[in-house]
Parts: structure tokens; C-alpha cells; sequence
């Protein structure tokens, strides 16, 4: 197995444009947009919808008048929306499709539009996640075995985030004997010098302050939970996620 990893939002921009077609994606947006989506599918709800603006959400709402509204700018709820950010909100939205803007999260998951599987991780799905990754690499899904994978940190606004890192850690040092690149071996190192105390750690971080300082303590320890929800989240078409089974 071949891991890549993109640290931050600059690097981000370019993946739509990388021929992805033979590498697994899977993205990191810890505070809070893939916690967020995980929590979302964890409890039911049918299909999320990531999108780049407000304007895009709106107008598929026209389309999907049913569907739930959800995402943040600032990490406050945006005007109108049904629900903000926290994934607390996303637990009584069964067999509900979701449509959901974020400042990086949403962006980056669908800045991978182009790989044959991606999907939206967090701690609280990572070791139904990794599985999943390894299954790839070693059976023939019809697409193909998948060797390459591309670690995803969303990052927030145009900065590299800790949490996304020490997330991606994680699932880079699951896989023992994979050829890593640098930033691979960062954020693995990452994660192994706080694999005792990351929970903590993250409030330290930019988000987890701004979180913290907006009374939103309880988003971080939600999200900070390890394999909680043993479910796979991927993209099941251009531009939509849901819960996927035999990946
Ligand atoms: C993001 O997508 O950048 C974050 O999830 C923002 C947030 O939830 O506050």
C-alpha cells in the first residue's frame, strides 16, 4: 500500500485536477464537517449532499424540498439553514437526505470527486474506515484492487488543522509496512506522540479554542470519541454520500 497525504487547503485545490482514478480518498474534517456527516449516517439518514456555497445548497434545496439543511460559515449555523455544525444535531435525521455546506469539509470531499472511492472519516468511524481501505487493497471490487490511498486534511479556511492530522495519524498507523510519504510520516509521528492524551491535546488547537470559546466544548468531545459508530461512509455517486456496505 502506497499513502499519500495532503496537509492543507493549497494542496486541496489541486486534487481536481490529479488523475485520482486509482487511488481510495479518505478525508479528514474532524472539527466538524465529517463528524458531522458520520454522526448523520450513523443515525439513519439516507444521502448527504456536500456542496461548495450557500447558493449551490439553496438551489438543490429547490430541487430536494424535503431535504435537511445543514452547515456552518464561521462556524455558526448560516441564516435559514435548518441545523448548524455540531454533530449532536445530526441524530434525528433518519431516512432524510442532508444537504451540507462547510467552510473546508465539504470542499475538500469534493475536491476527490475523481477518485474511484472516497470517503468522509473521522475518530468516530476509524476502524470501520481502515477496514474498509485495507479490503480495498486487497480485493478485486470491479474497479480494481486499490494500492494508493490519499489521506485528506481539510484544514480550515486556508490553514493546515491539528486535528485533521492527528486523525490522519491514526489511520496512517494502522497500516503497518505501507511506503509513506513525508507528510505521511509527519502526521503518523503526529499522532503516536499524543496517542495518550490526542483528546485533550485538540483542545489546544486553533479549532478546538474557537470551539471551546464558543461554548461548543461538547462538539469536541463528540467528535474526539474513537470508533463509536461502526459504520463506512463513502461517495455512492457524483456528489453524494451515504452509509456504503462490503467496501
Ligand atoms: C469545516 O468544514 O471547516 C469545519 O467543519 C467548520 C466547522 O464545523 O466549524
Amino acid at each position: 500500500m502506497i499513502i499519500r497525504t495532503i496537509l492543507n487547503p493549497a494542496e486541496i485545490r489541486n486534487l481536481p485536477a490529479q488523475d485520482l482514478s486509482d487511488e481510495v480518498c479518505v478525508v479528514f474534517d474532524v472539527l466538524r464537517a465529517t463528524s458531522s456527516i458520520v454522526t448523520a449516517c450513523a443515525h439513519g439518514a439516507r444521502r448527504v449532499f456536500p456542496v461548495l456555497t450557500i447558493e449551490e445548497a439553496l438551489a438543490l434545496k429547490t430541487e430536494m424540498p424535503d431535504a435537511v439543511l445543514g452547515g456552518e460559515r464561521g462556524g455558526d449555523r448560516i441564516e435559514g439553514f435548518d441545523v448548524g455544525n455540531s454533530p449532536a444535531e445530526y441524530c434525528g435525521f433518519e431516512r432524510r437526505d442532508i444537504i451540507s455546506t462547510t467552510t473546508n469539509g465539504t470542499v475538500a470531499l469534493r475536491a476527490c470527486e475523481g477518485a474511484s472511492h472516497v470517503f468522509a472519516a473521522s475518530f468516530l468511524n476509524m476502524k470501520a474506515t481502515v477496514e474498509a481501505v485495507r479490503r480495498l487493497a486487497c480485493v478485486e471490487d470491479g474497479r480494481g484492487v486499490f494500492e494508493r490511498v490519499c489521506v485528506v486534511c481539510a484544514g480550515t479556511h486556508a490553514d493546515f488543522s491539528y486535528e485533521d492530522a492527528l486523525a490522519a495519524g491514526r489511520f496512517v498507523s494502522c497500516f503497518d509496512g505501507a511506503s509513506l510519504d513525508d507528510a505521511s510520516l509527519a502526521v503518523r509521528d503526529v499522532f503516536l506522540a499524543h496517542r495518550d492524551d490526542y483528546a485533550t491535546t485538540v483542545r489546544n488547537c486553533a479549532n478546538g479554542r474557537a470551539l471551546v470559546a464558543a461554548g461548543r466544548d461538547a462538539d469536541i468531545t463528540w467528535c474526539m470519541r474513537e470508533d463509536v459508530f461502526d459504520i463506512v461512509v463513502g461517495k455512492v455517486a457524483r456528489g453524494v454520500f451515504a452509509r456504503v456496505e462490503g467496501t
